[in-house]
């Protein structure tokens, strides 16, 4: 597991630090599938607005369903493709726009399957795993590869895998995989009134 946060403000759990986005995937390296159901199963225990589990996966694994592994890819603008193609697994997410109950649209399940992706994520990285969310994909691809229905909005494709070695990717990319991973100050983020900062007890 690779360490690169490089402005910590407070200690984390070190599944949370230990996540990021690499791009270098080892190609060698397939993954187990009870690794694989242990990251799909942590997502499937998110939480969702009125417990709908509005997320939907299509799991496109190399290793047994190399015909959906190809759509997927494909469906990936260039800038993606070039490294993800290196990745065992690719995970397209969708999320059920109407709640099931009422048929009212469900403006919280996109938040609901962008959870569920970070649970997936965050467990993927106790399995010793790496995975890159993308929003680079064509939806319209991917909803006819693997015929999806018109109420589901297709959010995004995770790649999943091993690490693999920075060098082998093409230098622009090498070099923000080496490069540091910064984020906004909390004091940027965190107000206790519109951009009024929270600040931790200095106590505590
Ligand atoms: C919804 C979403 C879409 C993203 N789309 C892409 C993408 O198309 N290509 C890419 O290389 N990274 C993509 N990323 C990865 C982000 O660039 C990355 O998460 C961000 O720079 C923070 O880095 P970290 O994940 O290493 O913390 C996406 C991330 C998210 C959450």
């Amino acid at each position: 597991m690779s360490q690169k946060q490089t402005n910590p403000e407070a200690a984390v759990h070190p599944i949370i630090s230990g996540r990021w986005s690499p791009r270098a995937f080892d190609e060698n390296r397939l993954i187990d599938s009870t690794k694989l159901a242990a990251c799909l199963e942590a997502a499937r225990w998110s939480s969702s607005c009125f417990g709908e589990e509005p997320w939907r996966f299509i799991v496109a694994d190399k290793s047994n369903n190399p015909d959906g592994w190809q759509k997927l890819l494909e469906a990936l603008v260039e800038g993606n493709r070039v490294w993800a193609k290196n990745a065992p697994v690719l995970i397209l997410a969708c999320a059920s726009q109407a709640f099931a109950h009422n048929a009212n649209p469900n403006r919280w399940a996109q938040y609901d399957t962008g959870q569920a992706m970070m649970a997936l994520s965050l467990q993927a990285v106790d399995e010793g795993l790496i995975s890159h969310p993308m929003g680079g994909f064509s939806s319209e691809a991917a909803q006819q590869a693997f015929a999806i229905p018109d109420d589901f909005a297709l959010m995004s494709v995770t790649a999943l895998g091993y690490q693999g070695k920075a060098a082998s990717l093409p230098e622009h990319y090498s070099a923000i995989e080496m490069g540091e991973r910064k984020r906004k100050p909390l004091s940027e983020i965190a107000f206790t009134s519109w951009n009024t900062s929270w600040q931790a007890d200095e106590k505590s």
